[in-house]
């Protein structure tokens, strides 16, 4: 007998069919949490390798002013003649400026999206608690570097909070002397300090994290991860933390 058979397939009833549009992977993927997380971390990532090398950088203000200013020459004219003079910094600028929106990106969605649901409770008070702290010190500290950003960049790097000097004028290429000059108004030193203690705590917690975020949260690298989150966070503060006690203290002068 012979038997119609339809030549288009209709799905096997219960079977999920989402309305859902396809989209490129890569929104798809951040559009969860899971990506999101990814982002948060390899953006941190990018920029914790932005605190390391500008610390070291920042060490030869102890060799002096000829020093540190002919480094942050060498930083400006990168491959030059190569590449124009500024080219390679404004390009290194930019990845850094797109890292740093990606962070604060996903993470405030993260934190939209964790408020919308929580489909996993917390097992018990004190885990809900530790997370919790977890997450707000981050919000926190997080804020507080932001705005030591904008006012570091204010004062060293575009010179409006840091017209002191003894004529005055802020020239960029003078970047000792504006360092020290900014140092050495006592509440600026103390802003430093605080906001790099902020700092180091936002990179502990942040170091810490980056495993659980890209999946590698074996319990056998838990004191792994603790030494490096540590050593990391240590090396910047103390390094960050030394200039502005070293122009207080009169170590580091014009
Ligand atoms: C006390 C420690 C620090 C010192 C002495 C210091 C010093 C400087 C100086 C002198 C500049 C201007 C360089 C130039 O224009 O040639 C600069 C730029 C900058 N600093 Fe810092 N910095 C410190 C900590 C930090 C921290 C903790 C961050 C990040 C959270 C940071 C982020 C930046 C950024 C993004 C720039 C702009 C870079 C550019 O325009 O190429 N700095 N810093």
């Amino acid at each position: 007998m012979a038997q119609t058979m339809s030549k288009t397939r209709v799905p096997v009833t219960g079977t999920a069919i989402s309305s859902r549009k396809r989209q490129w992977f890569f929104v798809d993927f951040y559009s969860t949490a899971v990506g999101k997380k990814y982002v948060m971390a390899i953006s941190g990532i990018a920029m914790m390798g932005f605190v390391l090398f500008h610390m070291i950088g920042n060490l030869k203000i102890y060799l002096g002013a000829t020093d540190l200013n002919h480094y942050a020459e060498f930083l400006r004219t990168l491959l030059y003649p190569l590449a124009p003079k500024g080219a390679v910094l404004w390009i290194l600028r930019g990845g850094l400026i797109v890292m740093l929106i990606a962070h604060l990106h996903s993470a405030w969605s993260l934190t939209v999206l964790n408020r919308q649901a929580r489909p996993v409770k917390y097992q018990s008070r004190r885990d809900y608690e530790v997370a919790n702290f977890a997450s707000r010190t981050m919000r926190w500290s997080g804020m507080i570097v932001l705005s030591f950003l904008i006012w570091h960049l204010l004062d060293l790097t575009f010179g409006v909070t840091n017209t002191v000097g003894t004529d005055g004028v802020f020239v960029k290429a003078e970047v000792y002397e504006n360092v020290v000059r900014s140092f050495q108004r006592w509440p600026v030193a103390v802003f430093y300090i605080f906001a790099n203690l902020m700092l180091g705590t936002h990179l502990y917690h942040g170091a810490w994290s980056i495993f659980q975020s890209l999946g590698w949260n074996n319990p056998r690298f838990n004191a792994w991860r603790r030494s490096f989150a540590t050593a990391f966070a240590t090396i910047i503060v103390v390094g960050n933390v030394s200039f502005p006690i070293a122009v207080l203290a009169g170590i580091v002068t014009t």
